[in-house]
């Protein structure tokens, strides 16, 4: 994992309260990032920032927002551009999984359409709402952690909710990815690997979320000549 890092500057994680998003959120402010730490919950919110902040001595601000409500990311847009009015790293980490091990020929619609509106609709419509701000940064990047089961040249069966609503996330990467090279803005996809969090503990998961976390934050700390528009998982290729 070459290339990392720009230190400093303001980071928005999303379903920060738990899981891989919580420990994104403790690594980047480690880093001497400001931290704007979401959750749909603003309880829990306040509660992880609070920790964090006292953990790390970093500026950690909570933040309610749910992605799949276009109201709650509108308000939170809003609340990042009134302060601190920039954005240099946005972490699109938040997602459901809501029919693992449903077969593809036996599709859930309503689970699919839910999982669609979590994972792809709300972390395009986030990243579409914090645009200007990351323009705003000399140095924008932004990380959608997306999941193996997403990369189309190996696709599977089953579960096809979350991989559909994966891939999509995937393909967001490589068009934001193009439109945005020559504003220099990093934009690439991070699979966390199988990790022991509330999604992949009861399907028997073992990798920590410290280390399921390092690969997204280094993709969320690139220098400059960093790669954009590609898809890693412990700072390696995966195929799209
Ligand atoms: N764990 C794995 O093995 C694995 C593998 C590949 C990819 N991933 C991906 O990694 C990311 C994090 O997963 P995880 O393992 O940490 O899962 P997790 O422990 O289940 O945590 C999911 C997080 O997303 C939040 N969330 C769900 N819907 C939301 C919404 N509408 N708005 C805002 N936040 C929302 C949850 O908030 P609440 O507490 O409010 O529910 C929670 O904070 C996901 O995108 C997942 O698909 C995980």
């Amino acid at each position: 994992m070459a290339m990392s890092e720009q230190g400093g500057g303001t980071a928005l994680v999303t379903g920060a309260n738990r899981g891989i998003g919580r420990e994104v959120a403790r690594q980047l402010a480690e880093r001497g990032y400001r931290v704007l730490l979401t959750a749909r919950d603003s309880d829990q919110a306040s509660a992880a920032a609070e920790q964090i902040a006292g953990d790390t001595g970093a500026t950690v601000r909570a933040l309610a927002l749910d992605v799949s409500d276009a109201q709650s990311v509108d308000a939170a847009a809003a609340s990042v551009r009134a302060d601190p009015g920039r954005l240099d790293v946005l972490v699109n980490n938040a997602g459901v999984g809501l029919d693992f091990g449903i077969s593809g020929t036996a599709p859930d619609f309503d689970a699919i359409e839910q999982t669609l509106q979590t994972n792809f609709y709300g972390a395009y419509r986030l990243t579409i709402a914090l645009l200007d701000l990351l323009r705003n940064s000399a140095h924008p990047r932004i990380v959608n952690v997306s999941s193996g089961m997403g990369g189309v040249a190996e696709m599977g069966g089953w579960s096809p909710g979350y991989r559909v609503s994966k891939a999509a996330l995937n393909a967001v990467t490589r068009i934001l990815a193009t439109e945005l090279k020559d504003d220099g803005f990093l934009v690439n996809s991070a699979c966390p690997g199988f990790v022991k969090t509330d999604m992949g503990g009861p399907m028997g998961a073992s990798k920590s979320v410290e280390d399921g976390a390092s690969g997204i934050v280094w993709l969320a700390t690139l220098s400059d000549d960093g790669p954009t528009g590609g898809f890693f998982r412990d700072g390696r290729p995966v195929a799209f």
